[in-house]
């Protein structure tokens, strides 16, 4: 089968298709070393450089107490932090993605959001416990997708809609594009794809990309792809109103050499 990106593997998929379907598997994903391989649960600060961008912008951390349970499905390993209790790290980095996107963009409520290549569901998930009311498209392979509708189904997330690249309108419009570590680790003709259909229809957008990281490996790209991916710059010749954002890297992002990038904020955005 012809590889779409990094993570796109058929022990991947299959496991995800498992933790869909079985309960087992399920209830403790996760962790399991195939499934972190690609979704990462440990990181390299475990999580307190996300606190500490939490803390710095006065993040009232009572929200945790309305999430608590999103770590509870599939088992995920928490640290207790300070003021948060006891949290994954991972969901602590998509509670300062979410911050960001709050403090760029302001309320999510009643906006249409996609993401690309949201995993399990645990960035929309956090995304719509705090604007119950958004519109959240969740779009990835089939498999992590059967996964993420179990997962949101079992979180009482009814509201997202699924969907592969092939499911998108070409005509459609989005308020807010994102993707975090995930548009920049597909194949070339895909990432063509998402930046034609999502990103250049989208009016903002928020954007994670490990590319510099993926550059490294062009010998690793070639055999896989037959040729290189787009790195950022490819991709912001597309998107004239994009800009990088060091100020938004977290310390893993720093550490590992990504970019974040961002179009479309409020004129009055704190960051
Ligand atoms: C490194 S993970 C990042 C997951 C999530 N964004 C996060 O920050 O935890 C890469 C994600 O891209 C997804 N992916 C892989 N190939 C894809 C494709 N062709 N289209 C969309 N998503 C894809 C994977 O299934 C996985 O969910």
């Amino acid at each position: 089968m012809v590889k779409t990106s990094a993570s796109d593997t058929d022990d991947y998929r299959d496991f995800c298709r498992r933790a869909a379907d079985d309960d087992a598997v399920f209830g403790r994903f996760r962790e399991d070393p195939i499934y972190r391989f690609v979704v990462q649960t440990e990181l390299p600060y475990a999580g307190l450089d996300h606190w500490q961008m939490l803390s710095e912008r006065g993040f009232d951390f009572g929200f945790f107490d309305r999430i608590r349970d999103l770590d509870v499905l599939g088992r995920a390993d928490t640290i207790d932090y300070e003021h948060a209790g006891a949290v994954a790290p991972q969901t602590m980095r998509y509670v300062r993605i979410m911050h960001d996107l709050e403090l760029l963009f302001g309320g999510l409520d009643g906006r249409v959001m996609i993401e690309i290549g949201g995993g399990f569901g645990g960035q929309g998930a956090v995304i719509a416990r705090r604007f119950p009311g958004v519109r959240y498209v969740l779009v990835d392979l089939p498999e992590p997708l059967a996964l993420a509708r179990r997962y949101l189904g079992a979180a009482g997330i009814t509201g997202a809609r699924f969907a592969e690249l092939g499911d998108l309108a070409p005509d459609a419009r989005y308020d807010v594009a994102i993707s975090c570590y995930a548009w920049s680790e597909c194949e070339r003709s895909i990432q063509q794809a998402y930046a034609e259909r999502v990103f250049q229809r989208a009016a903002g957008g928020y954007m994670i990309l490990n590319s510099n990281a993926l550059r490294k490996a062009r010998g690793w790209q070639t055999r896989t792809f037959g040729g290189e991916m787009m790195y950022t710059e490819d991709l912001m010749a597309l998107m004239p109103a994009a800009t990088l954002r060091p100020a938004l890297r977290s310390g893993d992002d720093r550490l590992w050499d990504c970019q974040v990038l961002v179009w479309g904020a409020r004129p009055e955005a704190p960051l």
